[in-house]
């Protein structure tokens, strides 16, 4: 069964403004100069930024959004949807992140339903799932990650349009990320999860790592079984850091 093609996102959340294209620019020249890497490079700025960030980014830059909305169109003031993303240029749609399920109460059956519109618009969703503290403390950091996932997992997902992004809520802009081990035994259970759920081809499936990954510790993290790239949020902004971030997918 062929292997997951690994990735390495940038979620730029609520930062940057029109000027913010000259990093894109930066990380590109970096790309170019730099060896080839072994991943797909996903760079996800704000929605204002969606289209001016597609029409720059070569194509060796693939642009996402963080969010959309389940439906269509419509009458849904201040939403984007799927269909919108994809007309901006966008390839992929980050869904389910945790600062969604806190800041805007989002249960997984709406994560379900925000992949499916991803899927409708016949764009990849970047499905997070995740513990907070206290669920790791009690010890249900595999149960509470699993039915994450199970319950936002649309019916319309295939093992090609979906990316898997495991980030603990704690670790997310903190500086404290899990031991190896720690991520290792949720990255594990996710594969299996997604084996039961796609057979052989769940074997395919990227699983993402994010949570205060740096250049400095990404080598480690990504060395994992099971951890297929990384999902970047404040290291993601500047374009040295990220491409350092990248290197872990360079050959030494
Ligand atoms: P962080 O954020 O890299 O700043 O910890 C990760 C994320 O929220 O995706």
């Amino acid at each position: 069964m062929s292997q997951p093609k690994p990735m390495v996102a940038g979620n730029w959340k609520m930062n940057g403004l029109k000027a913010s294209v000259s990093e894109l620019s930066a990380l590109s020249k970096m790309l170019e100069t730099s060896a080839a890497a072994s991943c797909d490079v996903l760079v996800c700025p704000p929605f204002t930024m969606l289209a001016s960030f597609s029409d720059q980014a070569d194509a060796e830059i693939f642009i996402g959004a963080q969010d959309c909305h389940s439906a269509a169109s419509g009458a849904h003031t201040g939403d984007i949807s799927a269909e919108m993303i994809a007309d901006a240029g966008a390839t992929h749609i980050i869904v389910g992140h945790s600062e969604r399920r806190a800041d805007h109460d989002e249960t997984s059956t709406q994560v379900a339903q925000k992949a499916a519109a991803a899927h409708r618009a016949g764009l990849t969703a970047i499905v997070c799932v995740g513990e907070t503290e206290q669920e790791r403390d009690e010890g249900k950091t595999v149960s509470i990650v699993l039915s994450q996932l199970a319950d936002s997992l649309p019916p319309s997902s295939t093992a090609s349009n979906i990316v898997i992004a495991y980030e603990p809520v704690w670790a997310i802009g903190t500086g404290r990320t899990p031991t190896t081990q720690d991520v290792a035994e949720v990255h594990a259970a996710l594969r299996s999860a997604l084996i039961d759920r796609f057979s052989e081809a769940g074997s395919s499936i990227a699983i993402l790592y994010g949570g205060s990954v740096k250049p400095s510790n990404a080598h480690e993290l990504m060395a994992v079984d099971n951890v297929n790239g990384a999902l970047v949020g404040g290291a993601s902004l500047k374009a040295t850091d990220f491409n350092g971030i990248i290197d872990a997918y360079r050959d030494a």
